[in-house]
């Protein structure tokens, strides 16, 4: 039985998976899992606080409240940096990648990470689920030297795993080291996680979009032909519309069920929401993993030479079939001067 392995053994059993293994990227997800449960406990008890309607910026403690995603962002951040399993780290919440020394400030680890700490941030104060999304990389810069910004701009294609926590009715972690997708579900009454939804698929087709649909009049006009489609009455049409606003929740209940994700360029935002490299590559990976497919509306979001760290992208991902048919109405506009 599945529910009987445990995240702990899975990562141990599959580290052979890597030619020349060394263990680092084992020890890296071990760490990963470590900070999620701290994180995890915190955003329980965040959900309490806010329900008893104390929205103050001081604490129990009397000390000064920290915003969950200022909170996750140093959990990870210290957890990774203490445990010096990896080379560098880039964070949303950081202004700049950091770099770590690893053992006897060697630099002689082999990977990079980059996160998303809390995802779905504006959902925490209305108790709906959030999540962490996180994307790891080989480095390409040499051994023994310190991490640099070319480490951290690689394409999505060479991501050596990714994975995202959803803190949700219960909690999960789902990720892919590119052997397919793996969920493993929390007992929290052991801080354990068991496999639950081995080998997981994204179905081809799908019945949900998920989009907010709020800034219609801003979308660009192959985004707003798209969700006509989405509403005409024709065969198992129309869709059902769902929206939750975090997109590891989307992402989460898309994949499970089928459906499509898309946050596009708008006159509002250019560029889009979302970030390239802390929520698309890593998010974009896991689809692929699982047949699924992510596009910028035109071209494979993984393909994308990112040119900064924070840069954002339009994301249209999910079931195969529904980002080709999204993808066909974006190919009748031209990029950009479409709203
Ligand atoms: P974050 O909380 O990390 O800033 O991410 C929020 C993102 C994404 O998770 C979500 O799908 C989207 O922003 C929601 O944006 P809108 O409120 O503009 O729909
Ligand atoms: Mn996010
Ligand atoms: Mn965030």
């Amino acid at each position: 039985m599945n529910n009987h392995i445990t995240l702990g053994e899975y990562i141990i059993d599959n580290q052979k998976e890597f030619q020349y293994s060394s263990g680092e990227l084992s020890r890296l997800l071990s760490s990963i899992k470590l900070a999620l449960k701290v994180v995890n406990h915190e955003v329980n008890k965040a959900g309490l606080v806010d329900i008893l309607g104390d929205a103050g910026d001081t604490n129990i403690q009397g000390e000064d409240q920290q915003k969950l995603d200022v909170y996750a962002n140093e959990v990870f951040m210290r957890t990774l940096v203490n445990r010096q399993i990896a080379c560098g780290i880039a964070s949303e919440e950081e202004d700049d990648f950091v770099v770590v020394e690893g053992k006897n400030k060697s630099h002689d680890n082999k990977y990079i990470i980059l996160m998303d700490p809390l995802d779905g941030s504006s959902n925490i104060d209305v108790n709906v689920s959030v999540g962490t999304i996180f994307s790891i990389y080989r480095r390409v810069s040499p051994l023994g030297t310190p991490a640099t910004k070319e480490d951290f701009l690689q394409p999505g294609n060479l991501q050596v795993a990714a994975g995202y926590v959803i803190y949700g009715t219960s909690t999960m972690l789902v990720y892919s080291t590119g052997h397919g997708v793996n969920g493993f579900t929390l007992n929290p009454a052991i801080g354990t996680f068991y496999l639950s939804h081995p080998n997981m698929k994204f179905p081809e087709e799908g019945n949900i979009y998920s989009i907010n649909e709020g800034y219609y009049i801003h979308f660009p006009q192959g985004v707003k032909d798209f969700l006509k489609y989405c509403q005409e009455e024709k065969d198992d049409r129309p869709y059902s519309a769902r929206y939750i606003g975090s997109l590891v929740s989307d992402f989460h209940r898309n994949m499970i069920k089928g459906g499509i994700y898309i946050y596009p360029t708008s006159s509002k935002a250019p560029q889009g929401k979302l970030r390239l490299l802390y929520e698309c590559n890593p998010i974009a990976f896991l689809a692929e993993q699982s047949g699924g497919l992510a596009t910028d509306g035109y071209k494979r979001i993984l393909d994308i030479k990112p040119s900064e760290l924070h840069q954002r992208v339009p994301f249209f991902c999910g079931s195969k079939k529904m980002v080709e048919k999204a993808n066909y109405y974006m190919s009748k506009y031209p990029r950009g001067a479409n709203y």
